[in-house]
Parts: structure tokens; C-alpha cells; sequence
């Protein structure tokens, strides 16, 4: 999927480091995208306030210059001169104002900001292949980009500031290259080792970071496994709270030790560092010193100086430093950056044709093999099966036997890895997804139970019915689930589960009805159910299937169940077993031959004796 051969593979030189910056274009993009006008006035600010100090500098020099003549040599004073202290106290007042002004726009950018990749990592991460979140390494590289969507704010806001620095450092340095050359060589020469290791420092701290990430998910997983609604029970009968909190204190001990040596080091070799930029900036500051005492420059000149060398040293660092943490933060970009470039396998084809309506043949397996991707264990094995329309069939076969999967690759989760699956004779990869996605509507076995309101709920099964309270009720009817929602307190309104105020948690059963009316809301011409009336008492189920069987008469539906009395009513049986068709027939065929299905009929018969 590239990610992990992208960031795994970084080696830890400084090369690895300035290929990073490559990753700043594309994210100046999004930044750009998010907001151009709010970009605008931030660099617009920017450019102007980044001259300020030396404009200060000057009138300063040009005041100090004029008092000295005044007191020492008893000139008058130009008539211009409380001019220069107020266009000082301007200068002053403006570079306050620039400061806040751009702080503005950086706020405002980066709710923008956050707004825009926030979204688009939705986005992009709806449209990844399901194969993609059943990669446990998949979710170290989503995790990572969803810190990095957030966190890389500083970034943008260090790019906005280098361009400032920048400038505020090219002037005041033309201006000290004026006066002397040597000034400027003595300052860059002592200020470019501390910016070596404070980025080399940087780097470290992402690599340690990156191998973090796993025990971090890890943690995140102890925290939330310590306080949910799903693992209380469980967690206060068996008396699993030591035991958790205790396997994460050691985890985060173990961060917390990491962290603490690379922070060390850090100290102890940064304060080295920075003492010789300090030593830089002295040795400057005494030249300049000699200098005017030898009457080679005014004091004027010794104070802008001062200010020049200052500033520009200062801001060289700043220069370097806030290099160092794009550099770093850039690195942090190659999994976000790396994300955006998954591309789904299972996609529509630029000529896809849509679903056809009504379906005319039906669906075809045409030795259809499957493995999952990154395994090599056939889970589907030359598989012939057609299925025609108008047609109920039952999928039945132990657990593990592959009836999931098979639904999977009909409703094109999953791509075949060999053979074809076709539809009305053409293979499922030519059909628009979406389009043929709208065409079945398939309930699991671990259904989605969403915390929303009940109309809600149902709705999601097809959202452009979100508005129209007929249809929804009528779903909720076909299901029984009307029953349900008419006992909740708010009705249709009610907000089902326990994550938001005021929701009702409904039994498994309850759940089951409501998913069931999702799917009897699309306008399907495939229904699928799998398995989501394990829940279900035996009485209820059977109700349900014939409900569902009388619902979808003339469509087609495809029923995973274990239990007989539900399977019976379908036309064809068809029985998996160990990746194939076992065999298949109605229930009295299937009887009378005497093989695995009436095995496993007489088995689950004997249980109800
Ligand atoms: N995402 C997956 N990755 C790898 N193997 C899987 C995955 N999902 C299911 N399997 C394996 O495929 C086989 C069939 O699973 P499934 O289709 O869910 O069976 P059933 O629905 O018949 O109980 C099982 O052995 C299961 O372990
Ligand atoms: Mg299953």
C-alpha cells in the first residue's frame, strides 16, 4: 500500500530529512484550497510587518544621531525631528497591530484548515477498499494521518512565519553587510550548529514517534476498553481493572522512559549549541563596540548595529529553527501525504456502465476463487453458482465456511481473485459501483447500530429519504420495527444508543428490526441477509423471514441463516462447504438424497426433542 515502504524505509539522513521538504507543496495546496483569501492577507501582513524592525532601526539611529550632535556639539535640532519620534512611536504602534492581524487570519486559517483535510481524509478514507481497514497495519497509517490532518496546523503557521523571518533577516542583514561583511560571516558561522541539532533533534523525535505508534494504539485501546458500555460488564464481573490499568501504566512507562533520554540529550547539547550562537552574537556586538570608541562609527550607528545584530541573529536562528521544524513537520506529512495516495483496487472503471434495471439473467459464478488479500488460504474455491431473478435462495454451511465472503464479493467489497462474477452476462467490474451498490441491500451479521435518532437510523439506508417520514414509517412497518419505535418515548425522534444525551439502548432483537428496515427502505433488487437475526428467538425469526419472504416476492434474495425452519421456505438450498457448493436443491430434494443437509436438519431437530 506504500505507506510502509515510504516512512518505514526512511533511513535517518539528513537526506531522508530534505526529501521530506518535498512533501510542503501538496500540503501549501490544501492549504491554499482552504481558504486563498484568508492566505492572501496573511502573507500580504506578513511581507509588510517583515520590514518593520529595520524601518524602527533607522529612525531610531537617525533620532540617537541627531540628539548626540545636539548635546555634544550644541547643533540644533533638525525641525523634522519630532516628526521621526512620532513616525517611531508609528512604526511601534503598527508592528503591534500587524502582529495581531495576522495572528487573525493564522486563527481563522486554521479552523479552514482543519476543516478542509478533516474532510477530505473522510473522504478519501470512504473510498478505500474494505480489504484496507482489515489490515491492522492500515489503521497505524489512518491513525497517523488523522493525528497529522490536525496537528500539522504549526506547520502551516511556521511556513507563514519563515517567510517573514526571512525577510526581516535579509534586511537587517543587507544592512549590516553595509557596515561590515565580518559581522555578518561571524554570525551565520556560530548560528548554523545550533540549527543542525536542534533539527537533528527533530528528526529523532519523529523517528521515535513513528515507532511509537503501535504501543500508542495500544494504549489507546486499554483506555477505551477500561471505560465503555460494552466491556463494563464483563470488565467489573471478571475484576479486569488491574490487570488493565496495569498494562497501561507499563505501556506509557515505557513511552514516557523513550521520551525522557531523547529529551536529555536534547538539553544537554542544545544549551551546548546555543551557547556558541550566544558567543556569535557577543563577539559581534564587541567589534561593533571597539569600533565606535575608536570613532570609526557614530552612536547612531552603534545602536542600530546593536539592534541589527541582535535582530538579525535572533531572527537567523528563528530562520534555521522554524526551517528545521517545517523539515520535521514535513516528515510527519509523508504518512498523510502517503495516505492520500492509497488508491482503491475495487473502483469503477471510467467506461462503467449502470446497474441494469430490471435484472434480466441474474448473477453468475463462473469458478470463482478467493483468497483475502495478504493470505494465501482459498476461502472460495471454484465456485459455480448462477442465480436467477425472482429467485430466493439460502446460503447455509458452518461457520468459517465462506457465506460472508460470498456476499462480499457479490456486492463487490471484494473482487474475485479468480474467475469472474457476472450480471446479466456482464462481469461485475464493468457496472458503476455506486450504481450497482444502489441495486442490493444487504443487512450483516454485525450490522451497523447507529447512534442517531430511530428515523434516522432507518433513513441511512437510503439517504435521499432522510425528509419523507412516509416512506421511513412504511420500512419501519415492513420490519416490525414500528412496534419498536412506537414504545420509545420520542418515537422516530428518539436518539437510540448510549453515547448522547437522552438515547434509549434498545436489545438485539430491537437493533435487528431497525436494520432490517434500512434494508427494506432501498429500492433493491437484491436483498441479503446475513445472518442478522442471530438475536432472535427461533418464533421471531421464522416471523421475520416469512415477512421478508412475503415482502421481496418477486425480487431476489439471498438468506444466510442456521436455523431450518427459516432455511426451508427458500426455492434452493445451497450448502457451503470448505470453500464449495456441497449441494444444493429445495428442502425435500436436499432430504431425500440424505447427505450433509439432512445431517445438519436431523442434528438441529434432535436439539428441540
Ligand atoms: N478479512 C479477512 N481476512 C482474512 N481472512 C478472513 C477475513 N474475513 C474472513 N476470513 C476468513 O475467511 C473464512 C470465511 O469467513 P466468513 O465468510 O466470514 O465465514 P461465514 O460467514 O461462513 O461464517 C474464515 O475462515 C475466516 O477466518
Ligand atoms: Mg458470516
Amino acid at each position: 500500500m506504500g505507506i510502509e515502504t515510504q516512512t518505514g524505509g526512511f533511513d535517518g539522513t539528513w537526506v531522508a530529512r530534505l526529501r521530506a521538504l518535498r512533501n510542503v507543496p501538496p500540503v501549501l495546496r490544501i492549504v491554499w484550497e482552504s481558504g486563498p483569501g484568508v492566505v492572501v492577507w496573511g502573507c500580504g501582513l506578513r511581507v509588510v510587518a517583515a520590514f518593520v524592525p529595520l524601518a524602527m532601526l533607522a529612525v531610531t539611529k537617525w533620532i540617537i544621531d541627531a540628539i548626540v550632535a545636539h548635546v555634544s556639539h550644541q547643533q540644533p535640532l533638525p525641525h523634522t525631528f519630532w516628526w521621526y519620534v512620532a513616525l517611531e512611536f508609528a512604526l511601534a504602534g503598527a508592528g503591534t497591530i500587524f502582529g495581531r492581524a495576522i495572528a487573525y487570519c493564522d486563527t481563522l486559517l486554521a479552523d479552514k484548515f482543519i476543516r478542509r483535510i478533516s474532510v477530505r481524509v473522510m473522504e478519501h478514507a470512504s473510498r478505500l477498499d474494505l480489504a484496507c481497514y482489515e489490515d491492522p497495519s492500515f489503521y497505524d497509517k489512518l491513525e497517523r494521518a488523522r493525528v497529522q490532518a490536525t496537528d500539522r496546523l504549526v506547520m502551516i503557521q511556521a511556513i507563514g512565519n519563515i517567510l517573514q523571518q526571512a525577510l526581516t533577516t535579509a534586511a537587517l542583514a543587507a544592512s549590516i553587510l553595509f557596515f561590515s561583511p565580518w559581522l555578518l560571516l561571524l554570525l551565520v558561522l556560530f548560528v548554523v550548529p545550533a540549527f543542525l541539532g536542534e533539527s537533528h533533534f527533530a528528526f529523532l523525535g519523529y523517528a521515535l514517534n513513528f515507532r511509537q505508534t503501535p504501543t500508542r494504539r495500544q494504549l489507546d485501546y486499554l483506555r477505551v476498553l477500561g471505560a465503555s458500555k460494552e466491556s463494563a460488564k464483563e470488565l467489573k464481573l471478571f475484576g479486569l481493572s488491574p490487570f488493565l490499568t496495569g498494562r497501561f501504566s507499563k505501556l506509557s512507562d515505557e513511552i514516557y522512559s523513550q521520551n525522557v533520554a531523547l529529551a536529555r540529550r536534547r538539553l544537554l547539547i542544545g544549551s551546548l549549541l546555543s551557547l556558541l550562537s550566544t558567543v556569535g552574537y557577543y563577539s559581534a556586538y564587541a567589534l561593533v563596540i571597539y569600533r565606535t570608541i575608536t570613532g570609526e562609527i557614530s552612536v547612531g550607528t552603534l545602536t542600530f548595529l546593536a539592534g541589527a545584530i541582535a535582530g538579525a541573529s535572533a531572527n537567523i536562528q528563528l530562520v534555521f529553527s522554524t526551517l528545521s521544524g517545517i523539515a520535521d513537520q514535513a516528515l510527519f506529512l509523508t504518512d498523510l501525504l502517503a495516505f492520500f495516495a492509497v488508491r482503491p483496487k475495487v473502483q469503477s472503471r471510467p467506461d462503467a456502465i449502470p446497474a441494469p434495471r430490471p435484472i434480466r439473467e441474474g448473477f453468475e459464478f463462473q469458478n470463482v476463487s478467493f483468497a483475502y488479500p495478504g493470505t494465501s488460504r482459498l476461502v472460495l474455491k471454484d465456485l459455480n453458482i448462477r442465480f436467477e431473478p425472482g429467485e430466493k435462495i439460502a446460503l447455509i454451511g458452518e461457520n468459517g465456511q465462506g457465506k460472508t465472503t460470498l456476499v462480499k464479493l457479490l456486492t463487490r467489497l471484494y473482487d474475485p481473485t479468480a474467475g469472474r462474477i457476472l450480471l446479466d452476462g456482464v462481469d461485475l467490474g464493468d457496472y458503476d459501483l455506486e450504481d450497482l451498490c444502489g441495486q442490493i441491500a444487504v443487512i450483516f451479521q454485525d450490522f451497523m447500530r447507529y447512534e442517531m435518532t430511530a428515523a434516522e437510523n432507518i433513513a441511512l439506508g437510503q439517504i435521499k429519504d432522510l425528509e419523507n417520514p412516509q416512506k421511513i414509517a412504511a420500512a419501519a412497518r415492513k420490519s416490525r420495527a414500528d412496534s419498536v419505535i412506537r414504545s420509545l418515548p420520542r418515537g422516530y425522534e428518539q436518539m437510540l444508543g448510549r453515547r448522547f444525551d437522552g438515547g434509549v439502548d434498545l436489545s438485539g432483537g430491537e437493533w435487528q428490526k431497525i436494520a432490517l428496515a434500512r434494508a427494506y427502505l432501498r429500492d433493491a433488487q437484491l436483498l441479503i441477509l446475513d445472518e442478522p437475526t442471530a438475536s432472535l428467538d427461533a418464533r421471531s425469526e421464522h416471523e421475520v423471514f416469512q415477512r421478508f419472504a412475503e415482502l421481496t416476492a418477486g425480487k431476489m434474495a439471498l438468506l444466510i441463516s442456521h436455523r431450518f425452519s427459516t432455511v426451508r421456505m427458500a426455492d434452493r438450498i445451497l450448502v457451503l462447504e470448505d470453500g464449495k457448493i456441497a449441494e444444493q436443491g429445495s428442502h425435500y430434494e436436499l432430504m431425500a438424497c440424505g447427505g450433509r443437509y439432512s445431517e445438519m436438519f436431523e442434528l438441529q431437530a434432535a436439539n428441540y426433542r
